[in-house]
């Protein structure tokens, strides 16, 4: 059993209050709070040693530098990855998409095919569209079952030997399906495929182990792993990540610029850092790791699990005319639902009012709304310091404006 309480005197935010209640934060999928440790390692960079990194032979940037190049080996760790040059640090999910998207299609013919899921989230979807348009590309879309789950004979049918990249999320935002991601690298390898994993939602929840996972890239967010906002990880293997042009052009990520032309670049990974990084937010990255590290990433699994099993075991007791979104066995903790057939912001509205945060609307996945034959869903999405307490109240406040919304 986790020691919840002692795990929310970590985090300053859950003490506040919302509209004159204690605040009930079911936000986490979208950006999950920071505990002291994290709001103290960024404190500490601009209090001890603010200096720009890898530009300075000072002590200052010396320090800085040490810090945020101590962060990249332990991310490395922490996923999986013997390399640390291996991971980029880049804003978030969406910009590491993007830098993949960008630099991997470039070398793609007309006609050459990316596959995506119907279950994506916009970040990766979007920036394949981009990629597409410029190179004349196709994009397939696997469908899902009725559960939620991943059509898997559908990308099965759909990854051929034109396929180029299958993108795919770890786990859904709205389903919380959570995807056979080694076996779907599998199928896009048998086709001289690479495949690209979105970790958003998956790096909270799961242990990442990119090399048992057999994928080629996997990308997350620091913001949904109780980590700083602004910092993200794309991790990619060498030999790919060498092949690629850089992404942006700027400081660091040269090894020598000529004029008019013949630059060249810096090694992995600065050839894909170009500018200066969010070093005051890097170092915070490696507490927030450290904190699930202290918790366990499998106690944190289990305890949401039990908040949503709860949850949904008393909604379907007390409230028939709640629609749940994403039914699949084993999946992530994201309870996205809707109250008969009331809107999901007049439900998130009043929620709100009882000091209850949660995310409403299409959650960046338009695509998978009409799927589904909905404009939005309410999403509560747990993290590792909710109760069970919360939980009843939760369910608590739908039985009392369930009534309103009818
Ligand atoms: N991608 C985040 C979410 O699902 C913002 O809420």
């Amino acid at each position: 059993m986790l020691d919840v309480e002692n795990i929310r005197k970590q985090f300053p935010i859950l003490s506040r209050k919302v509209y004159g209640h204690d605040l009930i934060y079911l936000d986490n999928a979208a950006s999950a709070q920071v505990p002291r440790s994290v709001i103290d390692a960024i404190t500490h960079t601009y209090a001890k040693h603010h200096a720009n990194v890898h530009r300075g032979v000072h002590c200052l940037s010396q320090e800085a530098t040490a810090e945020q190049e101590l962060t990249r080996r332990e991310v490395a760790a922490w996923i999986g990855a013997t390399d640390a040059a291996e991971i980029i640090f880049t804003r978030g999910t969406t910009e590491g998409i993007n830098l993949v998207a960008s630099c991997i299609t470039r070398d793609m013919r007309p006609g050459d095919e990316i596959v995506l899921t119907v279950m994506e989230h916009h970040s990766n979807i979007v920036p394949w569209q981009l990629a597409a348009k410029q190179r004349g590309l196709v994009i397939k879309v696997v469908p899902i079952n009725a559960d939620g789950s991943l059509d898997m004979d559908a990308l099965r049918a759909l990854v051929c030997d034109r396929t180029r990249v299958v993108a795919v999320t770890h786990v859904s935002n709205v389903l919380g399906t959570v995807n056979p991601v080694a076996e779907i690298a599998g199928i896009a390898h048998d086709h001289g495929a690479l495949c690209l994993v979105d970790g958003a939602q998956g790096a909270p929840h799961y242990k990442i182990d990119v090399a048992a996972m057999g994928c080629d890239f996997y990308v997350f967010s620091g913001h949904k792993i109780y980590g700083p906002t602004g910092v993200g990880v794309l991790w990619g293997r060498r030999e790919l990540l060498e092949q690629m042009p850089p992404y942006q052009g700027g400081g660091e990520m040269i090894d020598h610029v000529l004029l008019p032309e013949g630059t060249t670049f810096a090694e992995l990974p600065f050839k894909f850092e170009a500018g200066t990084p969010d070093y005051a937010s890097i170092p915070a990255l490696r507490e927030a790791i450290r904190f699930i590290d202290s918790v366990g990433i499998d106690a944190i699994e289990a305890h949401e699990t039990a908040l949503y099993r709860h949850i949904t075991a008393r909604i379907a007791a007390e409230l028939p005319q709640v629609r749940i979104f994403g039914t699949t066995p084993g999946k992530c903790p994201v309870l996205s639902f809707l109250i008969g057939d009331a809107h999901s912001y007049d439900t998130g509205v009043l929620l709100d009012k009882l000091g209850i945060a949660v995310r409403t609307g299409h959650h960046c996945a338009q695509p998978l709304m009409q799927v589904l034959g909905v404009p939005g869903t309410v999403r509560a999405s747990m993290a590792v310091y909710n109760t069970m307490d919360e939980a009843d109240r939760f369910v608590d406040a739908l039985v009392r404006i369930a009534p309103i919304l009818s």
